[in-house]
């Protein structure tokens, strides 16, 4: 369901991802999927609306582009004002691909060790920090989907996601002591409205 006024560009990205994600497995889809973001974004044109792009002034925004049927992928913009950013989450299980569409971010990846996040305190580890630009995209598939994505830059940043369905719930982790964090919080119902932004903590730091 189309929730935005869409550009052409739009309608292409939108015809695509429902061929890329008709793929049989997450990988072959986010596979497809990175594909077919990093060429989109790759043209150079701004076809986003505009009302997507505005900064949030406290929290990064999330907007919604499209809602496939039966929410079988949706597609958001994020917008990450300087200085904002998420704490380190997970997706719910769910896969993503997320694709800088413009300025740069700071994504930061996290294995987990000692067992279960949603049942047991755990150790979590950092892996990786990449810095992303214009078209470059990268992948989350669970149960490798812990991140942390920020802007660190005096820009405003711009990323599109698209997720394996709706992400119902923020899936924020927020406990922190010695590098260890307790289970996944209760779901937060509701969708992502389009033109809202949703309210997100301020970055937390992980001791390495
Ligand atoms: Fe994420």
């Amino acid at each position: 369901m189309a929730v935005t006024p869409h550009s052409a560009k739009v309608d292409e990205l939108i015809r695509r991802l429902d061929q890329a994600t008709a793929a049989p497995d997450d990988a072959a889809r986010c596979r497809n999927v990175k594909q077919v973001l990093v060429e989109i974004v790759a043209s150079g044109e701004q076809f986003l609306d505009p009302a997507l792009l505005e900064p949030s002034p406290d929290y990064y925004a999330r907007r919604l582009i499209h809602r496939a049927p039966g929410d079988r992928y949706t597609v958001l913009a994020m917008v990450w004002d300087v200085g904002q950013g998420t704490p380190l989450h997970d997706h719910a299980g769910i896969w993503c691909v997320e694709c800088v569409y413009r300025g740069k971010i700071r994504v930061t990846s996290f294995s987990v060790h000692g067992g279960d996040p949603e049942k047991d305190i755990v150790q979590f580890q950092r892996e990786a920090v990449v810095m992303a630009g214009v078209g470059e995209a990268g992948a989350l598939i669970p149960p490798f989907e812990y991140h942390m994505i920020e802007n660190p830059t005096d820009q405003t940043a711009v990323t599109i996601h698209v997720y394996g369905g709706e992400r119902r719930r923020d899936e924020v982790l927020p406990r922190l002591r010695a590098g260890r964090r307790r289970r996944l919080p209760p779901p937060v119902q509701g969708a992502v409205l389009p033109g809202l932004s949703r309210q997100a903590p301020r970055v937390a730091r992980v001791p390495k």
